[in-house]
């Protein structure tokens, strides 16, 4: 199993309850697992738990044979070889498209950088784009440079959340179909978030379905998005 998450639990500092509740997945090398969940749910403590940016209270992760996370183990985000792709883009708004993409690529020397880059810039149809600046682009045409920067490195694993929600419905759509495109053409392992059910439907291979920080259903799509409880929350909204 490429990615192993045994028995997680956590508690915010603030909190009077534990937001994540006995969570467990085994995730295939190249398969994209979708997290679908309501607001609240803990998508995101998950996905921060997974990247290093929390410490779960127990249990454990391992990615690719080696343990991140566990009692006696903590792998700091920067070492975990995961990429992320949020909601916000999070690009530096001070560096032109190239360099943000170059940007986690410290280890390769120049040609090899100018290699890789250019590489990505293809892969998300992006070439023309090399030295404009983030507010020289459309959302979507961020999104997929964001994508890009995560891809750079060859993360070992990809995680994203809820990357669509500031895109206007038609983009939503179509960047949603390039990024499976790629995601595909790519290989890479992946961690997709979202409260949006059709999201989770063309994305994933598998559906992890939350309630209240715990696991209700992991199944396919047509399986899990067919269950009694998601049907009842989505009616709900
Ligand atoms: N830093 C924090 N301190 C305390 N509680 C937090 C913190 N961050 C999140 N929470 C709480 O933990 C719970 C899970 O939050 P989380 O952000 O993981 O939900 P989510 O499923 O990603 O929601 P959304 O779809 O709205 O992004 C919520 O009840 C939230 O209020
Ligand atoms: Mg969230």
């Amino acid at each position: 199993m490429y990615v192993q998450i045994k028995n997680l639990h956590y508690q915010y500092q603030n909190s009077s309850k534990p937001t994540i509740k006995d969570f467990s997945l085994n995730i295939d090398q190249g398969e994209t697992v979708t997290i679908l969940g309501e607001s609240g749910s803990g998508k995101s403590t998950i996905l921060r738990i997974i990247a290093g940016l929390e410490t779960p209270k127990s249990g454990s992760i391992s990615i690719d044979g080696k343990i991140v996370v566990d009692e006696r183990h903590f792998v700091t985000p920067e070492n975990r070889g995961i990429g992320m792709v949020f909601q916000d883009y999070a690009l530096f708004p001070h560096m032109t498209v190239a360099k943000n993409i170059i940007y986690g690529l410290r280890k390769m020397n120049r040609k090899q950088k100018a290699d890789r880059l250019d590489e990505m810039l293809e892969l998300v149809n992006l070439t023309d784009f090399k030295y404009r600046y983030p507010y020289e682009l459309s959302g979507g045409q961020q999104q997929r440079v964001a994508l890009a920067r995560a891809l750079a490195p060859s993360p070992s694993l990809l995680v994203f959340d809820e990357p669509f929600s500031n895109l206007d419905a038609n983009l939503q759509v179509k960047i949603r179909d390039d990024i499976y495109t790629i995601l595909k053409k790519t290989g890479v392992t992946s961690i997709f978030v979202t409260h949006d059910q059709a999201d989770a439907r063309v994305l994933a291979d598998r559906i992890v379905f939350i309630e209240n920080g715990m696991i209700n259903r992991v199944g396919p799509p047509e399986e899990v998005l067919g269950c009694a409880s998601l049907l009842m929350w989505a009616n709900s909204n």
